[in-house]
């Protein structure tokens, strides 16, 4: 089982690998692949909720699919996102939320996208035992600000990251998700901190690295360029659903082995002939 403690630094090592989950068939699957982490992210605002950014999801919204992500697994770390305003704007709500993804859902620890207004926030959280992954760089919970922007480009945003970074670290983050910031930048804050690096976006050098499940398996009409499409789900779901229109428009479909006769209801179709209603 990976727990918060055991993920490693690359030093050496395999890479972590992390990906996103939504639903419990899928979670099923990364976990039999050996995955190590699985991120139940606010990114389902957009992969599966319909939304354009990740600002409408709600708590519940979290909550379900994080349920659903913990039933279907045993050995991976499942890390709940907390979406926009469920975090930073009253210490207590924000400890009940992420608490109520660990004690009634499953989790394992919680993942906050991070600025100044998070460093306190985590202190808090891990002395009450709930472990914390950051989140620095694009962080789209901001997109209102920064729209979806590489950062970290000039000096001086890439040093108040890095500070941001060792501030996480302090205040007891387990993990780091660097987000679409230059790989030399993700580099120098993976050498300085003692926890793992995960990047999304952010080059090879981190100790692990991230996607958006439904990026991988060709599900998005858009993925961001950093991104890479590893199958195509899209094209076989598009072939299996026009599959099953076509046989039951034909007829094809059910199949005497899809349905049974039971003999005691024989002649039903005789007492009821003429009033039945098709
Ligand atoms: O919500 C999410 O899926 C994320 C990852 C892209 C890191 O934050």
């Amino acid at each position: 089982m990976t727990t918060t403690r055991g993920l490693r630094k690359q030093t050496g090592e395999e890479p972590i690998t992390m990906l996103t989950a939504y639903d419990a068939p899928t979670a099923s699957i990364i976990e039999d692949a050996g995955i190590d982490v699985i991120l139940v992210g606010d990114s389902m605002g957009n992969a599966v909720l319909g939304y354009d950014s990740t600002i409408p999801v709600t708590m519940d919204d979290i909550a379900s699919r994080t349920g659903a992500v913990a039933r279907a697994t045993e050995e991976t770390l499942v890390v709940a996102d907390l979406p926009f305003l469920s975090f930073g704007a009253d210490e207590a709500e924000s400890i009940h939320n992420a608490g109520r993804l660990l004690k009634e859902e499953g989790a394992d620890a919680v993942k906050i996208e991070s600025g100044d207004h998070t460093v306190a926030l985590t202190e808090a959280l891990v002395d009450v035992g709930i472990p914390v992954m950051g989140h620095l760089g694009l962080t789209p919970q901001h997109v209102n600000e920064l729209g979806y922007a590489r950062q970290g480009t000039d000096r001086e945003a890439a040093e108040s990251i890095i500070e941001l970074a060792e501030a996480h670290e302090a205040a007891g983050a387990f993990a780091l998700v660097l987000e679409h910031v230059p790989a030399n930048l993700a580099a120098a804050i993976t050498e300085r901190l003692e926890i793992p690096t995960i990047g999304i976006g952010a080059g090879p050098e981190c100790d692990g690295q991230v996607l958006v499940i439904t990026d991988v398996l060709g599900l998005n009409d858009w993925s961001p360029s950093f991104s890479e499409q590893f199958g195509d789900v899209g094209a076989e779901t598009r072939r299996a659903v026009a599959a099953y229109r076509d046989a039951v428009t034909d007829g094809s479909f059910p199949a005497d082995e899809h349905s049974y006769v039971e003999e005691d209801l024989e002649d039903l179709d005789d007492a009821g002939e003429g009033e039945t209603r098709r």
